[in-house]
């Protein structure tokens, strides 16, 4: 007991050499600093340090803003902007490390009071930590989701090459993971291609909510000061400006929009990667996965893991998760910022970091893989596959293809009691043949698997990488 005491005794003083930093910010009304509890619980500096290149971004901007709205003279704005400069040099170096302050906002203006002196005291009129953070986490972001943009479309790149070179191997497509038809390989490939597409489409278009800057909204009324929010949005690259201010510190809709898109983007991977895990298998054995991209077996000597692949389906449900949990935040949320709020660094940060390690890697397992063309055509040969093709060909002929579905299912039939081969008999009973080419070259309507169709979609792939 007397040990925690101490310990307690300890944390208090800790706190109390950053009771400066409090006292700047907020600590006019108070008599002390906060309980180290609290503060414990409160802090979020070691989450949102990573937005310290916006915020720094931001303030310079609100600066200038201050400046022409004839708040800050040009002396003070251009003391600000330098101390900010070497703030953010300070932080370039690692002066972060170890700060006691509560979040990025109150180590920064700390910093800048070191730098620049009293005047650091003007940088935060009319601005507040509830639309700066908006502000400094929605430019984050922006530039999050074109870097998450740029990996997607690395992958689909990979993809499209790996397909370009499988146009003519033969494998079979699974329903319900039993064989269904024939298809060209590519087919399959590119069929994650424009899964991924949506993915880059849905970041695309998340960027008009995105890009609206909230910065001049105060902390729920407005700015007090006649700041040109229009210009201020232009120097910062937001493509408009908030309408509400009220909406604009407690808007957080554009990190549920985020999330969704990348637990989406997360499932996706997680189905390439099951394909993968599962014909790499050996009883599938249609693709060798790279060496570099799997991992021994502390026991078992002959082992070849596909952990990476097996990590994307695991990141898939905790994308999932994040996601639901951003709405979980929002929900029941009174009007305005809430310190709920804070928690949505943590679920984007953790997304796109998950997202950053699982498209290169999935990238590079997909560039280094072989396809076993010969086991993929092997098993693309079960003359079951061409059972629809029997019926299309009677269908063809006339007869309506629920009788003909029907009449090739007792062909089926009979082969399995081992009367004769499904060729056979249909060839005997029906007179009618099927073979893979003659299957692959039927479907040749746009989106199918013949050899032209597949060819127009390559083009249609590398179409959509140029933009
Ligand atoms: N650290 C806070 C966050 O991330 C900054 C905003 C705090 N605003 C406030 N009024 N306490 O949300």
């Amino acid at each position: 007991v007397t040990g925690r005491v101490s310990g307690a005794g300890d944390a208090a003083a800790d706190t109390g050499a950053e009771a400066g930093a409090y006292r700047r910010l907020w600590g006019g009304r108070f008599a002390g600093a906060p309980a180290p509890a609290l503060d414990a619980l409160n802090r979020s500096l070691t989450v949102d340090i990573r937005l310290w290149r916006e915020d720094v971004e931001a303030s310079r901007a609100w600066a200038g803003a201050l400046l022409h709205a004839g708040v800050l003279r040009g002396d003070e704005a251009a003391a600000i902007v330098a101390g900010l400069g070497r703030v953010a040099a300070r932080l370039e170096e690692g002066a972060a490390a170890g700060a006691p302050d509560e979040d990025v906002h109150t180590l920064i203006e700390r910093l800048l009071y070191e730098e620049a002196g009293e005047v650091a005291g003007k940088l935060h009129t009319g601005r507040s930590r509830n639309d700066q953070v908006a502000t400094s986490t929605r430019l984050w972001a922006l530039r999050a989701s074109d870097r998450l943009e740029a990996e997607l479309r690395a992958l689909q790149a990979a993809l499209l090459a790996t397909a370009e070179g499988a146009v003519d191997a033969v494998m079979p497509a699974y329903t319900h993971l039993r064989r269904a038809q024939p298809v060209r390989a590519a087919h399959w490939l590119l069929s994650h291609f424009w899964a991924l597409q949506r993915d880059r489409d849905r970041l695309r278009d998340g960027r008009e909510r995105l890009a609206v800057m909230p910065l001049g909204s105060g902390a729920i009324a407005g700015t007090g000061f006649p700041v040109d929010r229009h210009a201020l949005a232009g120097a910062l690259g937001f493509a408009a400006i908030s309408a509400n201010s009220m909406d604009a510190v407690g808007d957080r809709d554009w990190v549920c929009e985020l999330l969704f898109g990348m637990a989406l983007c997360g499932a996706h991977l997680s189905r390439l990667a099951e394909d993968l895990i599962l014909y790499s298998t050996e009883e599938f054995g249609f693709v060798a996965l790279p060496e570099a991209f799997t991992t021994g077996s502390s026991l078992l000597p002959q082992k070849r893991n596909p952990d990476g692949l097996e990590l994307a389906r695991g990141k898939a449900a905790l994308l999932a998760a994040d996601a639901v949990a951003a709405l979980g935040l929002l929900k029941g949320l009174p009007t305005g910022y809430q310190k709920d709020l804070q928690e949505d660094k943590t679920l984007l940060f953790r997304a796109f970091d998950a997202l950053e390690r699982l498209l290169p890697a999935t990238r590079e397992t997909v560039r280094g893989m072989r396809l076993d063309r010969e086991r993929c055509a092997a098993a693309a040969a079960d003359p079951a596959l061409l059972a629809t093709d029997l019926a299309d060909e009677l269908t063809r002929r006339g007869m309506p293809f629920r009788e003909a579905h029907g009449q090739v299912g007792a062909l089926i039939r009979a082969s399995e009691s081992g009367t004769a081969a499904l060729a056979e008999l249909a060839r005997d009973q029906l007179g009618v043949a099927a073979s893979v080419e003659g299957s692959l070259e039927a479907r040749a309507a746009a989106g199918g698997t013949a050899r032209a169709a597949v060819l127009d979609q390559i083009g249609l792939a590398a179409e959509a990488l140029l933009t």
